[in-house]
């Protein structure tokens, strides 16, 4: 979590660094602050709360001086030391000669901070940040090396992940910027550079980018960058040209992003599966995955890891996988499976997914399934991200860039890449006719329409969540595919309008769960019509006999369900297989207007971050 931005060049730093924040605020939001090189001088200006809170309070200080063509800056999500002005960076070095920003943890900073307590250091704030700018500069002034030599043998003490931007009071025309486990960008313009957590910040002013990797570490100087690794070998990066286009990072006249990422989803399932289908001849082409596709042919158990609603996605292709491609497949969050010590065989097959590419766990439990042998495929939206750099193949989810915090079309592009593995597997394995595949792959092309039908219950959702807002629970039921939306919509409600809520496999209510119910108890069923409609509709009349509110998501034209419900929201008829993509739209809606009329931040939930780079 916590974003960093640097610049270097011939503009003013000031509005190129806020601008950069207010685009990484979804990686956390409880400070910001920003480093100005004038004059001679770093000027430091920090503030607990978004970066809006410090635009204010910079605006109103009569002493200010933001002037300057070299600056860094850093929104925060804390993890040691609570949020406050104090701990917000950028964390300056005992005589203020060193400014450093920081993503990341510092594992042996308590053993750094003591030996440099002892020589004398004082430290201001809580966090471990603040014992690189001291351990930088008592490194530099001890051992006489110049500033970037200081960063690189200061990051040889160092234990842990970060990725850091520094400056110096003494060398006021340089940059020197160092990569380890958390990302970093590099966006190389016309004698100007600019530094990012990720390309968002960047792509505005150029779209040639360098990700550093590793244990690199990159020096920008006199508008000259050098790329070399901590150990002092000079590698020759290399420049890569971004995709992405700057309208994909605006709001686009929604009130919020996360609904604008509601509403792309006909567009984003269509580029997660555009060029990699021809339904008319039955056939799927997965270039990312092509070098290493006969393990997936041949794997016999597909292992999938991931976290939060990316976890969900594969939960759903547990049931993809096993339905119609025959693979047994287990689905583990990558949190536990990298505490265990997991038995993986040679012919295992494990699936990491991903919306960033970043989180700390998935990405330690794809170390840890390579260093037990596995073939890793990645399912990831972020392209360059660690986790697809990490893999040995894999398939990106074309879903752009998802800034609101709650992960929506990210969800429904990785339903589909995922959906497509399993056809593409299908097929190869010989288990589906090309008759049924090319039905499937219809269909698959219909979802985009269908999506866009399933948005036109907005306004009834909307009247529903008004009913609803108030309530102090939620649980939310389904069966076969419609459970693991269950557990999504649950997810959803809970962390952007703070209500609890459960998800449950609908059968499992009367194992614990149905001694909830009572009036004030909203039920959501996703009952569409499927091989499962009669038992789901007979849990919705155990629900209805205990007087719990029931909500259902129901197949367009269902009257049955109708006459038992209190309310009802009609999405588009199709496969049970295919059922996810479509009810996806109202379970995030419902979320999305239950916070909206509870007033919460949307966007950016309380003490939720987009990224998880921390495990
Ligand atoms: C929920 C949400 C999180 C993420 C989880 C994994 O809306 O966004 O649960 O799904 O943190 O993140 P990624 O997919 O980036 O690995």
């Amino acid at each position: 979590m916590c974003g960093i931005v640097g610049y270097i060049g011939k503009r003013e730093a000031w509005p190129i660094l806020i601008k950069g924040l207010e685009r990484l605020e979804y990686r956390g939001y409880d400070s910001a602050g920003v480093a100005i090189m004038n004059s001679g001088a770093i000027s430091v200006y920090k503030k607990l709360g978004k970066v809006s809170e410090l635009s204010k309070f910079v605006k109103n200080k009569s002493d200010k001086n933001i002037s300057g063509l070299v600056g860094i800056a850093h929104t925060r999500w804390a993890t040691h030391g609570e949020p406050s002005d104090k701990n917000a960076h950028p964390h300056l070095s005992m005589s203020g000669d060193i400014a450093v920003v920081h993503n990341g943890i510092i594992e042996n900073y308590l053993s750094l901070k003591k030996v440099l307590i002892e020589k004398g250091f004082k430290f201001k704030s809580d966090t471990d940040t603040e014992v690189i700018s001291n351990l930088i500069e008592d490194i530099k002034k001890s051992a006489k090396v110049s500033f970037d030599e200081a960063v690189r043998l200061a990051l040889l003490e160092v234990v842990g992940a970060y990725a850091i931007v520094v400056l110096s009071k003494d060398d006021p025309n340089t940059i020197v910027v160092a990569k380890k486990g958390s990302p970093v960008v590099i966006g190389i313009g016309k004698e100007e550079f600019f530094i990012a957590s990720d390309a968002t910040p960047i792509i505005e002013y150029t779209d040639k980018v360098i990700y550093l990797d590793d244990n690199e570490m990159a020096i920008i100087k006199n508008g000259k960058l050098l790329v070399k690794t901590i150990e002092n070998e000079v590698k020759n990066p290399y420049i890569q040209k971004l995709e992405m286009k700057i309208e994909e990072l605006e709001k686009g006249g929604f009130p919020h992003f996360m609904l604008k990422e509601i509403y792309e989803q006909p567009r984003s399932i269509k580029d997660s599966m555009r060029g990699r289908i021809s339904a008319k001849d039955g056939m799927i082409k997965l270039g990312g995955i092509e070098c290493h596709q006969d393990k997936l042919i041949n794997a016999k158990r597909i292992i999938i890891l991931a976290c939060g609603t990316s976890w969900h996605a594969g939960l759903e292709a547990k049931y993809f996988f096993e339905e119609i491609a025959k693979t047994p497949t287990i689905v583990e969050y990558a949190s536990e499976f990298r505490y265990r010590n997991p038995v993986i065989y040679p012919d295992d097959l494990v699936i990491v997914i991903s919306q960033s590419g970043e989180t700390a766990d998935t990405l330690a439990a794809l170390k840890l399934a390579k260093e037990k042998g596995a073939t890793v495929f990645g399912v990831c939206n972020v392209v360059g991200s660690s986790i697809p750099r990490a893999t040995d193949a894999g398939v990106y989810t074309h879903a752009g860039p998802e800034i609101g915090v709650a992960s929506t079309k990210a969800f429904t592009a990785q339903l589909t890449v995922l959906f497509l593995m399993c056809i593409f597997l299908a097929d190869k394995k010989e288990v589906l006719s090309k008759k049924e595949i090319k039905k499937l792959l219809i269909e698959l092309e219909n979802i985009p329409e269908k999506v866009e039908k399933a948005l036109l219950c907005n306004d009834s959702v909307k009247k529903i969540a008004e009913k609803l807002k108030n309530m102090k629970n939620f649980i939310y039921l389904g069966r076969g595919y419609g459970f693991p939306l269950a557990l999504e919509g649950a997810l959803k409600i809970k962390e952007i309008s703070y209500i609890h809520a459960d998800g449950y496999p609908a059968g499992e209510m009367k194992h614990g769960p149905i001694a909830l119910v009572d009036e004030n108890m909203p039920v959501v069923f996703i009952a569409n019509h499927s091989a499962l409609y009669e038992k789901v509709v007979s849990n919705m009349m155990e629900v209805k006999a205990r007087k719990g509110v029931v909500v259902a998501i129901i197949t367009k034209g269902d009257t049955n369900i109708k006459k038992i419900a209190d309310y009802c929201i009609e999405i588009p008829e199709t496969t049970d297989v295919m059922m996810p993509f479509v009810a996806s739209v109202p379970l995030q809606l419902l979320a999305y207007h239950v916070a909206r009329l509870r007033g919460c931040d949307i966007d950016k939930p309380r003490n939720l971050a987009k990224s998880v780079t921390v495990e």
